[in-house]
C-alpha cells in the first residue's frame, strides 16, 4: 500500500490538490472535513455536535475524527493506498493513525507538506467564503482561528513525521497545475524507489 498524507494550513490547496492526485495514484481519499461536512448536512447527532466546534474555527475532539477514519479504513480495506487530507491534525490522531496503520501493516510512505504564506490563505478563504456557504469560510475572524489552532495544535503533527524522516515540503503557491506537477514528482520519485 501506498499511503499519503497531504498536510498544510487551512487554504494550502490539500483538496484541491488531492482530487487530481487521486485520480493518477488510484488512491482512497479520506478526508475529515469532507466526512465532517457530510454528517452536518445530513444532520446526524455527530454532525450537529462537530459543527459547534468547526463554526468557531475550533478542531472537533480527537474521538470524534479518529472513530471516522478508524471504520474509513475498515469499509475500503482494499485500496492501493490512501491519501490523508486533514488529518491527522493532533499529535494524538497521529499516534492513533500509526496504530491503525500498523494492524494493516502498512505505514505511512511519506507527508506531503504544502507550505504556503498565511496572507495567501486568508486571501483564498475569504474569497471562497463568497460563494461556499462554508460558514467557516466567511468570516476573517474564524479564518484566523482556524490559522492560530493550526499554528499550536497541527504544526507539531509534521515533527511527529519528521523524526521518522518522511517529511517533504512543496511550494504551495503558484498554478494549481505547477502545484500539481511538483507533487507528482516527489510521488513517482517514492513510487519508483518502491518499485
Ligand atoms: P477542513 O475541511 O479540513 O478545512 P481546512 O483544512 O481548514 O482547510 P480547507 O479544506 O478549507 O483548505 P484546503 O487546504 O483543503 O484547501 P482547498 O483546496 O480547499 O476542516 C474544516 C474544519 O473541520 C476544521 O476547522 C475543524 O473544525 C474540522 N476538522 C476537520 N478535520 C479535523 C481533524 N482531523 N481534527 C479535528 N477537527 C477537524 O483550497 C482553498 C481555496 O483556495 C479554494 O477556494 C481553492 O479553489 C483555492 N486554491 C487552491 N489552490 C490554489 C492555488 N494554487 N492558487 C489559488 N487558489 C487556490
Ligand atoms: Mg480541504
Amino acid at each position: 500500500m501506498f499511503n499519503l498524507i497531504l498536510f498544510g494550513p487551512p487554504g494550502s490547496g490539500k483538496g484541491t490538490q488531492s482530487e487530481k492526485l487521486i485520480v493518477k495514484y488510484h488512491l482512497k481519499h479520506l478526508s475529515t472535513g469532507v466526512l465532517l461536512r457530510s454528517e452536518i448536512n445530513g444532520q446526524t447527532p455527530l454532525g450537529i455536535e462537530a459543527k459547534k466546534f468547526m463554526d468557531k474555527g475550533q478542531l472537533v475532539p480527537d474521538e470524534v475524527v479518529i472513530g471516522m477514519i478508524s471504520s474509513a479504513l475498515d469499509t475500503y480495506s482494499d485500496v492501493k493506498g490512501f491519501l490523508f487530507d486533514g488529518f491527522p491534525r493532533t499529535s494524538g490522531q497521529a499516534e492513533a493513525l500509526d496504530k491503525l496503520l500498523e494492524l494493516k501493516k502498512a505505514p505511512i510512505s511519506v507527508m506531503i507538506a504544502l507550505e504556503v504564506t498565511e496572507e495567501e490563505l486568508v486571501k483564498r478563504l475569504l474569497k471562497r467564503g463568497q460563494t461556499s456557504g462554508r460558514t467557516d469560510d466567511d468570516n476573517d475572524t474564524v479564518i484566523r482561528a482556524r490559522i492560530v489552532e493550526y499554528n499550536k495544535k497541527t504544526a507539531p503533527v509534521a515533527d511527529h513525521y519528521m523524526k521518522a524522516d518522511k517529511v517533504v515540503m512543496v511550494k504551495g503557491e503558484g498554478s494549481v497545475e505547477e502545484i500539481f506537477t511538483a507533487l507528482s514528482k516527489e510521488l513517482d520519485s517514492r513510487l519508483n524507489a518502491n518499485a
